[in-house]
């Protein structure tokens, strides 16, 4: 099939998603810096990646690892200097490789001082950057907190006796987007970063920056998934995000891409349809409920997994994408378990080779790859089941509330130590030297005890390591148009242990075969298969006796 492309630099990337905490610790403080990073900036060139995405490291108490901002234009202390900051982008922009930051204003932290200024006084010139409800109208209409001690969004504030209202913790107040000395604010802000030359922005929950201020009574039972209506798409988001593109976007060439709670397919182009001056890309979270219970997303549950409805989640979202707007394609980020444990196998046996079929996957997706550092040698989850060994506000004030509640927190952190947000979050693992090579004390977050075996040192040595896998891999995507452009088509579609499709653009077609099962698979296809056609696969014979190998991947080109 013959049809038009509208290449952007920016679909053509393999982004690097960098959380800064647990990438490299030089200065003996156990928590990763930017000097660090600066360290391993040919690391990062010789993965062949084009952008890296860093997590906040904005000035922050940290109450959220980050996304508790204090002071927008400030670097973290415990990262480094603005200077530090230059260097590094500097660095980063001399071996062409993109940066971009992470923006959380939908809250700040609430040491920001727009919210110590607004919680002083109720006539107080920042009060309505905030949203607050006076005491002598009644407590406020229920409202469900994500990270709350105690689930309750609404905070009461003495000073001033009335309360804030904040999705996340209560160190979280969200900001008051109707405000437009707030908009411009962040205007400002996001201009300031783009002038010292950044690349682009990742848009924390930006669905919620609109919300229905009225706040309406929300019911107590209801199930959390059905909360995000009552704090997402409001009416004035699209409003906002024109505004946004107006302000700021249109000004610069540069990357974006929204962090998208909720968003359904119907609804996906008014977000990223060029034609409506608003975002050029978002992530979805449709495949990633898989191992997570749809009763209480804090609960796994890998018994909901099934491949062929995964299948057509990723058919879906392609098609949405097929002749207008563009997609992301992810696996693993930080707020995840570690992609090999929850989509592959993390067994010894099975590790290396799932991980490079995940990988395969990835980056042979119609639409822009983004990896998560760690993920590019294959680490795992640590899935500790004690709860000092956490250090994520989510899964601590969760456990707490059950104790305080006499339920049964120790039950719920044998379960939810598989999906946990600390998985993602463990230290890169460099080398087999004390503390992984990530730094020279006891770090913030425990290294995975596996470290001795996998790391960075051992696979660079070993051309058949997963990460010299995922290199090929990305070469392979940069020189294959097809990849990146070429029409979508699931193969086989109802097979439950085989995820196959081809690539086709113009005379050119790969037909991708991954085996996500422990089980050998046949694959039901007319078309023609050539052995000797083969781009790239994690065996050196995938296929035995009409067979596919556990976890096997395989590109084949098929035509041209
Ligand atoms: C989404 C971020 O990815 C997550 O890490 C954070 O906790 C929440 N937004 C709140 O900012």
């Amino acid at each position: 099939m013959q049809f038009e492309i509208n290449r952007k630099w920016w679909k053509e990337k393999v982004v690097y998603q960098l959380y800064p905490r647990s990438f490299k610790d030089t200065n003996g403080d156990g928590i990763g810096d930017i000097n660090g990073i600066i360290q391993q900036l040919d690391y990062i060139k010789n993965l062949g990646v084009d952008v890296v995405w860093i997590n906040p490291i904005f000035e922050s108490p940290n109450e959220d690892m980050g996304y508790d901002i204090a002071d927008y234009k400030a670097i973290m202390k415990e990262f480094g200097t603005m200077a530090d900051f230059e260097f590094m982008l500097k660095g980063l922009h001399d071996r062409g490789i993109k940066l971009i930051m992470d923006l959380v204003v939908n809250h700040t932290s609430d040491e920001h001082p727009w919210f110590k200024e607004s919680r002083k006084s109720r006539d107080n010139p920042y009060r309505n950057y905030y949203h607050w409800w006076d005491a002598e109208k009644g407590t406020p209409p229920y409202r469900w907190s994500i990270f709350d001690k105690e689930n309750n969004a609404w905070k009461y504030d003495a000073t001033t006796n009335s309360y804030y209202f904040h999705i996340f913790s209560e160190k979280q107040p969200d900001l008051n987007w109707e405000n437009p000395e707030v908009r411009n604010a962040i205007y400002d802000i996001m201009k300031f970063w783009l002038d010292k030359g950044i690349d682009g922005f990742r848009l924390d929950v930006i669905a919620c920056i609109s919300k229905d201020i009225n706040f309406p009574e929300m019911p107590k039972d209801m199930h959390v998934s059905k909360w995000f209506p009552y704090y997402a798409q409001g009416p004035y988001l699209h409003d906002y995000l024109q505004e946004m593109n107006r302000e700021v976007f249109s000004k610069y060439d540069c990357m974006n891409v929204g962090e998208m709670s909720f968003v359904t397919t119907d609804d996906a182009l008014l977000f990223v349809d060029e034609d409506r001056n608003e975002l050029q890309t978002f992530y979805h979270f449709d495949h990633t409920g898989v191992g997570i219970s749809q009763e209480n997303f804090m609960y796994a549950d890998a018994s909901n997994w099934d491949l062929v409805a995964w299948k057509k989640i990723f058919y879906n979202w392609d098609k949405v994408f097929a002749e207008k707007g563009w997609g992301t394609m992810y696996l693993g980020n930080h707020d995840m378990s570690r992609m090999v444990s929850r989509y592959g196998n993390d067994s010894e046996t099975f590790r290396e080779v799932s991980a490079k079929m995940l990988h395969t996957f990835i980056l042979s997706m119609r639409a822009t790859p983004y990896i998560y550092n760690g993920d590019e040698i294959g680490m795992v989850n640590t899935n500790h089941t004690d709860i000092e060994a956490y250090k994520d506000v989510y899964t601590i004030n969760y456990y707490n509330q059950l104790k305080q509640k006499g339920e049964d927190h120790k039950g719920f952190l044998l379960s939810h130590a598989k999906i946990s947000r600390d998985n993602g979050r463990t230290p890169m693992q460099w080398d087999d030297t004390n503390q992984s090579g990530f730094s020279n004390t006891t770090p913030w977050l425990a290294v995975h005890k596996n470290y001795t075996s996998l790391n960075v040192a051992a696979q660079e040595k070993d051309p058949g390591s997963v990460l010299n896998y995922f290199k090929h891999m990305v070469q392979l995507r940069k020189e294959h148009l097809t990849l990146v452009y070429g029409a979508f088509e699931l193969v086989d579609e109802s097979n439950e242990q085989l995820f196959a499709y081809t690539r086709t653009l113009e005379n050119e077609q790969f037909l991708i075969v991954l085996n996500f099962s422990d089980t050998p698979a046949q694959l039901n296809t007319t078309i023609q298969i050539n052995k000797e056609n083969i781009l790239i696969s994690n065996y050196e014979q995938p296929c035995k006796n009409n067979n596919y190998e556990p976890y096997a991947a395989v590109i084949y080109k098929t035509r041209k």
